[in-house]
């Protein structure tokens, strides 16, 4: 969406308090021997407490509150029996609306003490969202964002998930513009509008470039990559991106 009015700016700030709340309580339990089902559980709480409807669950019927994804699992990870260890790379992401106001963020982390590589993407994916928040200014190209974020992977050595990308929102989950791509797609013309809502999410990878999607219909997973994310809601003014979900 674009947005415009008062309402608007305060519609958005509102459900994106809501979701880094959940976010952020759920990073803080995420502790050996809890399951995905137990954190999820607490999102559900959160999300009726503040008057929120969890975005995979309203719009797709998702079964879960939030997405809960564990070691090789990049995305879209069904919350269910499996038990965090310590050491695990996990990512949550939390999306929901309220009000008719929609916005959707997710970080990676590690559990406790983990193989060095874990740390490193973690912390890549973080550069690489900074690098991307410079380019994302209305008037330039859509597709200076992802450039950014290619070239901080490469830089450290790692690569981005080309398959998964960040997106616009707002009015709903998904909207246009469809997709803010982790890598530089020459052909994306497109420019950034002011007041322009999106969910911008680099996925910076040890080695795969593309995720696979398992036969549960949603998670999506990698065969020999650790891969981790971070994802804010950005709306987009001349004066700098204002993060609605920090
Ligand atoms: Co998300
Ligand atoms: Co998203």
């Amino acid at each position: 969406m674009i947005a415009k009015t008062e309402e608007d700016f305060n519609g958005l700030k509102e459900i994106g308090k809501i979701v880094a709340e959940i976010r952020d309580v759920l990073v803080q339990k995420t502790k050996p021997g809890v399951t995905t089902k137990e954190l999820d559980d607490i999102a559900g709480e959160m999300f009726e407490k503040a008057g929120a409807i969890s975005a995979p669950k309203g719009e797709y019927d998702f079964p879960g509150y939030t997405c809960i994804s564990v070691n090789e699992e990049v995305a879209h990870g069904i919350p269910g029996k499996r038990v965090i260890a310590e050491g695990d790379i996990v990512n949550i992401d939390v999306s929901g609306s309220k009000n008719g106001y929609f916005a959707d963020t997710g970080i990676s982390f590690v559990v406790g003490e983990g193989a060095p590589i874990l740390s490193k993407i973690c912390k890549v994916a973080k550069e690489a969202f900074e690098e991307g928040l410079k380019k994302a200014k209305p008037g330039s190209k859509k597709s200076g964002i992802g450039k950014a974020v290619i070239q901080t992977a490469r830089k450290n050595g790692l690569t981005a998930i080309y398959n998964l990308t960040g997106h616009g929102i707002g009015r709903s989950i998904h909207e246009k513009p469809d997709h803010i791509y982790n890598y530089f797609e020459k052909w994306d013309d497109e420019l950034l509008k002011e007041g322009m809502v999106i969910a911008f999410e680099p996925f910076i990878s040890t080695q795969e470039e593309e995720v696979f999607q398992k036969d549960d219909g949603w998670t999506y997973v990698t065969k020999k990559s650790f891969v981790a994310q971070l994802e804010h809601t950005l709306i987009l003014t001349k004066n700098g991106p204002i993060i609605i979900t920090l």
